[in-house]
């Protein structure tokens, strides 16, 4: 069931899960505006179902110019789907401040500066439905990723006053949390963490370590099985989408379930003892 005339948002549509969605919901007949902050990285995607903008979540003209050309063409923006995103990891210690910003601009700010300015137009219109990603990751957290995963937690947050504040207008808010989603997600998390400043750095082996199990997770790790590919993640949003009433949260893959479920249940030094067989913990040697 798409809902003609109700133009769908998406960023982050260069690759993974912005791809697959906007190719899923298009050949689904909704009518979707696909996004990337470089036009060249989506223009396989443009179809008479797909149309294509520029948008660098982090650049709040780019923001409110894209809105504009979907409020002109259609009215209003009736889903945002808020999926750019990355991991900056690194041990909390070692990640440079601007770093640590530009990590907050694209998976936090951004994503709020796109609600803000879609909101207007869906209580013009009384329906909307926001799809903030978040992840797994929103509800636990690993060593050498706090940065990405506090981001994500903040998402959840924000997620939750959203969907009380605006479900009066006819706006839901729903939040996506993927586990292991094969995409260029691992790749990107191992190559931010930053490189030792000084050989023997306190956090230099933990680092080191932290890119390695990353990459090892995605490409054949045990919970590389219970992952899948981006399309899971596009076929729950159109779930979420065609649903007359949809849920708050939906986790996606047995990953996340599976370990969302085992931080709910396991005391936080149960948790700690669990992640010191995954990871070196770093102290003086
Ligand atoms: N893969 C997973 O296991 C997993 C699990 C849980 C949650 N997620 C979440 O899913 C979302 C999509 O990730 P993915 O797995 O599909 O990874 P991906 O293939 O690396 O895609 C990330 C997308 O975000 C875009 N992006 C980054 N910075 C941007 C900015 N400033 N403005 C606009 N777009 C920007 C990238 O565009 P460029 O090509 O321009 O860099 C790319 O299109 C992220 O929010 C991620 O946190 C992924």
């Amino acid at each position: 069931m798409s809902v003609p005339g109700r133009a769908v948002l998406i960023t982050g549509c260069s690759s993974g899960i912005g791809r697959a969605t906007a190719e899923r919901l298009a050949a689904r007949g909704w009518s979707v505006y696909a996004t990337a902050r470089d036009l060249a990285s989506i223009q396989t995607l443009a179809s008479p179902n797909c149309r294509l903008l520029r948008l660098d979540v982090t650049d709040p003209d780019s923001i409110q110019e894209a809105v504009a050309v979907v409020e002109d063409a259609a009215g209003a923006v009736g889903v945002l789907i808020n999926n750019a995103g990355y991991s900056q990891s690194g041990a909390v210690e070692t990640v440079p401040m601007d770093l640590v910003r530009t990590q907050f601009e694209t998976n936090l700010f951004g994503p709020l500066g796109l609600i803000q300015a879609v909101l207007p137009g869906m209580r013009r219109a009384g329906w909307g439905r926001i799809v903030n990603m978040s992840s797994m990751g929103g509800k636990l957290t690993f060593p050498g990723a706090g940065l990405y995963h506090a981001s994500k937690h903040a998402m959840e947050a924000l997620s939750d006053a959203l969907r009380f504040e605006v479900r009066g207008f006819g706006v839901d808010v729903i939040v996506v949390e993927p586990g292991i989603i094969t995409t260029g997600f691992a790749s990107a998390a191992a190559s931010s963490v930053p490189a030792g400043t000084a050989s023997e750095g306190p956090y230099d082996d933990f680092n080191s370590a932290v890119a390695v199990v990353t990459q090892m997770v995605y490409e054949g790790g045990a919970l590389r099985r219970l992952g899948g590919g981006p399309g899971a993640v596009a076929r729950v949003i159109e779930r979420a989408l065609e649903a007359k009433h949809p849920r708050a949260r939906y986790p996606v893959t047995a990953s996340a379930r599976l370990l969302m479920t085992a931080r709910k249940v396991m005391p936080d030094g149960a948790w700690d003892a669990f992640l010191r067989r995954q990871f070196p913990q770093p102290g003086p040697h």
